[in-house]
């Protein structure tokens, strides 16, 4: 029978758990073929549609900042959608103070994954899956003050464990490898990820994920960085051609059957529940990707026979349309910027928008207004609620 580790002594009293190294042998039976088969057409229509679309890089844009926001929730990171449109829009509009945000710590902490995303992509053109590209996404991960004393960039040094927020050392609900035992288990995974094998592509990332869950290398950022290479992996094996994927609404959606279904490979050395629920997370984060496309796709159709029956259609109209698509929280100076134009041109195309049903105010006030995209939000923002 495979066994998925053992639980060594340490000196200090405790046990730590050394994974054996993947791949174990794995019983693909009638359902698991399946839904593999599943999951395999759904990212195919995934990939085939991001090459008719009209504009992929907004889709892509949009998909990496729900599996930031996403990724970062599971872990308790307390933002919306809405706060990461507004960072950027403070970004955008050099007079406004990001500080002044209320949750910025959580707010960084999205648009670092949201960075280490967009860097990977970028970096797999010219090196491939590695420890070395690891450790370089954990750096861009960590690199704000939550993150400053949890070693961006390196891994653990010291023990670290799982467990409920505080727990001590013997209280912990998992012990990962040692620092030592670790960094072997790190170069097997290396080592893993570029073997060829006779295993499905989808299966081994099941594997890769729940391994270096269950290696914990770094202090902190396990899981957001774990959840980064399913990415990254599938990507790199040219399963995903366009990072379109934000398999983190499913895992956020079942977190607790997914922490047991990880612990319960080590606990009964059962690997086929959780290459399950992976399949099942791929299936449904795919079907869901799908319908926001379409629905997207719609409601951009629908907006634009709005502004046709109103007589709103100036090219202007329509350029501040798609542009709202890309920044759907603006203020008048954001359109006077953006679309070059006066104030007053701003402000009255912004009215028009406004009393047609497409913009909505949201802060209420005389100056310095803010207006949401809401019905555009909203698809976006399906599943992200806090
Ligand atoms: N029992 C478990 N076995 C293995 N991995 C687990 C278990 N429970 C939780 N995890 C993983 O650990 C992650 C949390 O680790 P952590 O280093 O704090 O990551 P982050 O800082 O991104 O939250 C979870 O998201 C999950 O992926
Ligand atoms: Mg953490």
């Amino acid at each position: 029978m495979k066994k998925s580790g053992m639980y060594m002594p340490q000196i200090r009293g405790y046990k730590a758990f050394i994974p054996t190294p993947l791949p174990p042998e794995i019983t693909i039976d009638e359902n698991m073929f399946n839904k593999l088969n599943q999951a395999n057409k759904l990212l195919n229509q995934l990939n085939s549609i991001s090459e008719f679309l009209p504009n992929t890089d907004l889709f892509i844009s949009m998909y990496v900042k729900k599996e930031a926001l996403l990724s970062a929730q599971i872990e308790g990171t307390q933002a919306s959608l809405q706060d990461v449109f507004e960072f950027e829009q403070c970004e955008y509009d050099f007079d406004k103070d990001i500080e002044n945000l209320k949750n910025i710590n959580d707010i960084e902490e999205v648009i670092n994954y949201i960075k280490a995303l967009n860097y990977g992509i970028k970096r797999l053109e010219d090196l491939p899956m590695s420890l070395k590209l690891i450790k370089e996404l954990h750096k861009i991960l960590l690199d704000n003050a939550c993150g400053a004393d949890k070693t961006p960039g390196e891994f653990k040094k010291t023990q670290n464990w799982i467990g409920l927020a505080g727990c001590t050392l013997n209280e912990a609900k998992f012990v990962p490898p040692s620092p030592e035992d670790s960094v072997q288990a790190m170069g097997d995974l290396e080592l893993y990820m570029h073997k060829k094998n006779n295993l499905p592509e989808l299966i081994k990332c099941a594997l890769i994920h729940y391994q270096f869950e269950t290696i914990h290398p770094f202090l902190d950022g396990n899981g957001r960085l774990g959840r980064l290479l399913i990415t990254f992996y599938l990507y790199w094996r040219g399963i995903l051609t366009k990072p379109l994927l934000y398999i983190s609404y499913y895992f956020k959606k079942n977190k607790q059957e997914y922490y047991d279904r990880l612990n319960m490979v080590r606990d009964k050395d059962d690997y086929e529940q959780w290459i399950l629920f992976f399949l099942d997370s791929i299936i449904k984060t795919s079907e869901s990707a799908l319908a926001d496309i379409k629905k997207i796709l719609e409601l951009k159709e629908k907006d634009q026979n709005i502004l046709f029956k109103n007589k709103i259609s100036s090219p202007l109209a329509i350029v501040l349309l798609n542009k709202l698509f890309y920044m759907p929280l603006i203020s008048i100076k954001d359109i006077q910027k953006a679309l070059e134009i006066g104030y007053q041109t701003a402000s009255d195309i912004i009215e028009q928008f406004e009393r047609i049903g497409i913009l909505k105010e949201i802060t209420g006030k005389k100056r310095n207004r803010k207006f949401v995209y809401a019905e555009y939000l909203n698809i976006l923002s399906q599943g992200t609620q806090l």
